[in-house]
């Protein structure tokens, strides 16, 4: 690896509208915690840069639907997050905020900086705007039908169901998600980015330069992106909350919370050393990291660093070890359903309990495909691994020390092999002794992988390769008749022990400080250091150094607890379905003399058009076997005319005819009702012949 001078460690900035859950703990929060624990350990130079990203419209329409200003709405949450971080341990050098003036200064100064270099490109150009709500719409709250597949729920962005890229106006009947009304066109001007113009460059940088050190999700999305051609994006919006443009002929103009965002990270490192900042942004010596969630990658990887080439003097991301998703109890975790573990919760429902989230989180964690946490499960690690392996070796060890030798280390001297059992006792430390060093060195190259879940799995071996070593040499029956031997056993249980200790940190901060105070350390730990960087085990306690009392470091989570845990989650889910939009009532009883009444039939669209000046009914020609008819129906709204040509449909054909703006109508069409009033047609499983009767 190329040898750098510091670190700089970002973890994604999240928006401040609404509390932590362990998904966003998972996704970023702990690998960066970890990776930065480990570098610290080794006594690097790094700093771990965070805070709430506060611009957007998110965080404008969050503000109006809970009837506060934005400046209310974020103050909230970027509180209760800072709160929740500092509550879990997550050990930020800071923990800013990109409402902070040093944050505005900084990311108009890059704006300005790059519009002074002509690169920037200027234009006006038509944009859909809510006339209710009086704003212009970001892509993502149009939505409108697919014009590639018809979905009818496609947004202007992206269509999910075909994963056709869009924009907005390639929409077929858009609608405004924030009003429900159909957007006007209106011209606005707005500062493009020309990231067509970084192609070439990028395609070097990553494709060619990162194919071997990035994960092989992010390489792959990104490689995606540049194969499909990239194109300028705008970097500027119309709202009246963020940072403001910093041009002369910009009113009403903000930048665009992407853009301003990731500078956030370079704010934040100005607040922290108002005097030293530049050399962890500046310095090719510095290596610099982000951690992020899947959905931020091409801002992280491909974006923010155009940017930052477009500005000169930056260093580069190194890496960017993006996670996949989290769901929970085999569901997609969801802010607006309240699917979620908040943090803030855990911590007051699970108190002193922070390690056990970790150590789940990080071994489930989402490095290379989505994952999933349930409570069982949460449960199981725990208590399986935690309780019986980790904390049960260090129990053991230190309980036994008490028992044989008051508390006090061992002498630690060399073992003759005088007999048979002393030669087995050797033999079993010379294995454990090889099978840690193995453990050691796997878990250091893991976490430098960002290999996380696998770097766990190794410091667990440690312990389990510790718990072996008893059961193979059985102090408690050794003791009988040789405590050289017993003191021998021990001394090493203990090095093991105190090695545990270290190595835990950077997984489970709370059992390390538990260890260490157990050891009672405090006057040699600083040497510690050593074992990070001789990757191998090192001689941890000095021999007749008296320890402290045994603690437990875990107990077994009940299934009481967790069942309360899942409880609430069905609890929200249930609540949820009631407030759903509500099963219309059974209509009166009829007989079947009132049902053979009707005359249903499967008839054929043979055309379809628009009526002048309704925006709900279609007019369509339909073959129903015995004639061709007229019929209005009032499915606009769902389906395009195009759409409807050729389709089968059910019709009630005895219904007496009736005119509807000028145009009789000789039958109607029956259609799906479903609960948010989206219509569906009704037709048979299979094509019938026009004509054919239903019964
Ligand atoms: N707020 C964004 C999200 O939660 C992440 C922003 S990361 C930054 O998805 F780089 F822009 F800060
Ligand atoms: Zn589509």
């Amino acid at each position: 690896m190329k040898k750098f001078k510091r670190t700089t460690v970002t973890a994604a900035l999240p928006y401040a509208n609404g509390p932590l859950h362990i998904g966003h703990i998972a996704g970023a929060y702990l690998p960066a915690d970890t990776y930065v624990r480990f570098l610290r350990q080794r006594g690097e130079d790094v700093v771990f840069i965070c805070g709430s990203d506060e611009h957007g419209v998110a965080i404008t329409l969050g503000a109006k639907k809970e009837g506060v200003s934005p400046r209310q709405f974020v103050d909230k949450y970027h509180h209760l997050m800072k709160q929740a971080f500092e509550d879990f341990g997550i050990g930020f050098d800071i923990y800013s905020r990109t409402s902070n003036p040093t944050h505005h200064e900084t990311a108009k100064e890059f704006f300005t900086n790059i519009y002074n270099k002509g690169i920037f490109l200027e234009e006006t150009s038509d944009q859909y705007y809510d006339e209710q709500e009086q704003i212009f719409l970001a892509d993502r709250y149009i939505i409108g039908t697919c014009p590639n597949c018809k979905h009818t729920n496609a947004y202007g962005d992206q269509c999910e169901k075909c994963g056709t890229s869009l924009s907005p106006k390639q929409l077929i009947n858009p609608r405004s998600t924030v009003s429900g009304k159909t957007p006007v066109l209106r011209p606005t001007k707005h500062w493009y980015f020309p990231l067509d113009k970084y192609e070439a460059w990028l395609k070097e940088w990553i494709v060619e330069g990162h194919k071997q050190d990035w994960k092989i999700n992010v390489y792959g999305q990104c490689k995606s992106w540049i194969d499909q051609g990239l194109q300028p994006r705008s970097i500027t919006r119309d709202l009246d909350w963020g940072v403001s443009v910093p041009l002369p002929d910009a009113a009403g103009k903000v930048l665009y919370v992407w853009f301003d965002a990731p500078i956030g990270y370079i704010s934040a490192t100005k607040e922290l050393k108002p005097a030293g900042w530049e050399k962890y942004w500046k310095d090719p010596e510095t290596r610099l990291i982000h951690f992020i969630g899947k959905d931020n990658i091409v801002f992280h990887c491909i974006i923010f660093p155009a940017i930052l080439k477009a500005a000169g003097d930056y260093i580069l991301p190194d890496n960017v070890p993006a996670n996949e998703f989290l769901n929970l109890e085999g569901d997609k975790i969801s802010t607006s359903r309240n699917h979620a573990v908040w943090l803030h919760e855990y911590l007051a429902d699970f108190p002193g309990r922070r390690d056990e989230l970790r150590y789940v989180l990080t071994s489930i964690s989402p490095e290379t495909k989505d994952a999933d946490f349930t409570w069982k499960d949460y449960q199981q690690k725990v208590n399986s691994e935690l309780v019986s392996i980790f904390g049960n070796f260090v129990n053991r060890v230190m309980v036994l020390t008490w028992k044989y030798f008051d508390g006090k280390v061992p002498a630690e001297h060399e073992l003759p092999a005088t007999d048979e059992r002393r030669k087995k006792i050797l033999d079993h430390y010379h294995k454990a002794h090889a099978d840690l060093n193995v453990s050691v060195k796997e878990m250091i190259r893991a976490l430098q992988d960002f290999r996380f879940r696998e770097a766990q799995f190794q410091l667990m071996n440690m312990a389990r390769i510790g718990n072996k070593f008893l059961a193979d040499t059985e102090p408690w029956k050794v003791a009988k008749e040789d405590m050289e031997a017993v003191g021998c056993i021990l001394n090493y249980a203990l090095t093991i022990v105190g090695n545990l200790a270290i190595a835990c940190d950077p997984f489970l901060p709370d059992a390390s400080r538990n260890i260490k105070r157990q050891l009672n350390s405090s006057s040699f730990d600083a040497s510690w250091k050593q074992f990070w960087i001789k990757e191998e085990l090192i001689n941890a306690i000095p021999q007749h150094h008296q320890l402290g009392q045994a603690e437990l470091l875990y107990k077994n989570i009940e299934n009481e607890e967790i069942e309360k845990q899942i409880e609430k989650l069905r609890r929200t889910k249930m609540e949820n379905e009631k407030s759903a939009p509500l099963v219309k009532a059974l209509k009166p009883e009829i007989t079947i003399d009132d049902f053979s009444k009707l005359d249903i039939r499967i008839g054929k669209v043979l055309s379809a058009e628009r009526m002048e000046k309704s925006n709900k009914l279609l007019k369509l020609k339909v073959d129903t076997g015995i004639d061709q008819r007229t019929v209005l129906s009032g499915i606009a709204q769902h389906y395009t005319p195009e759409e409807m040509v050729g389709k089968q449909v059910t019709l009630i054909a005895n219904l007496a005819p009736r005119k509807m703006m000028g145009i009789e109508s000789q039958g109607m069409i029956l259609m799906a009702e479903d609960l948010d009033g989206k219509l569906r047609l009704v037709f048979p499983s299979e094509i019938v012949t026009p004509g054919s009767t239903v019964s």
